[in-house]
């Protein structure tokens, strides 16, 4: 198992310790979160279910015996699990990129408690060295891409990937975000455009970070 990969199952495993008997889980996307599939496994008859962020998630929760819910069906999310792309020291995000985006954020808004773990190459001062994954209608495709031109961002289409919503991904590069929340606030005015890959109004609750040798929770600024 390569470095990256430990420190992803090291802090996976560390995400357990948050899930309580009988809760409902929200389950991210992504190869940190696989590791967490993993350790979720032992306790499938433990919890109530688990909902997934993305068709992907699904099929593994599926394939590893975890009863999968309907967001529809479900009143009380107590803990979200998910990793990210960026995280800063006021625990907001850049994820998107897995392009689970939009479903990640509904059951981010929809959770209690949202736990992200993350490996400590994802810790930035500044969001935005990551391009900005942002889901569009493919009708509005061009018309958003422009708009983002104008707020000085560089948007390049993630040819070749529909998202699980039938949209598509644009990815918004050279941006340096230093008011996350006021971006995320423009960016989903525009017309066409279903949900900003920016978690700044809705951070997480707590991060957890792992390096070679422990895992850490993210001290807020
Ligand atoms: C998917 C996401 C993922 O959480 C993000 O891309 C991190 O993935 P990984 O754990 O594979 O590094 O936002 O849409």
């Amino acid at each position: 198992m390569s470095n990256s990969d430990k420190k992803k199952q090291d802090v996976a495993r560390a995400a357990i310790e948050y899930v309580e008997y009988d809760d409902i889980v929200g389950v991210g996307t992504g190869s940190t979160v696989d590791y967490f599939i993993e350790y979720l496994k032992p306790l499938k008859n433990k919890i109530s279910g688990a909902v997934a962020s993305s068709i992907s998630t699904q099929k593994k929760l599926e394939a590893n015996g975890i009863r999968v819910l309907d967001l529809n069906d479900v009143s009380d999310i107590p803990i979200y699990i998910d990793g990210a792309d960026e995280v800063n020291a006021n625990l907001q995000l850049i994820k998107g990129g897995g392009g689970a985006l939009t479903r990640e954020k509904i059951i981010a808004s929809a959770s209690k408690f949202f736990v992200c773990i993350v490996d400590e190459s994802k810790v930035v001062d500044v969001l935005g060295k990551f391009p900005l994954p942002i889901e569009v209608l493919p009708m509005a495709r061009s018309f958003v891409a422009r708009e983002i031109i104008k707020k000085s961002g560089m948007p390049v289409w993630r040819e070749d990937f529909t998202s699980d919503n039938g949209n598509i991904i644009l990815d918004i590069n050279h941006m340096s975000i230093t008011e996350p929340i006021k971006l995320e606030k423009e960016l989903n005015q525009i017309p066409g455009v279903v949900t900003v890959g920016l978690f700044a109004e809705r951070p997480a609750d707590k991060v957890l970070v792992s390096s070679d040798t422990e895992v850490v929770e993210l001290k807020i600024k």
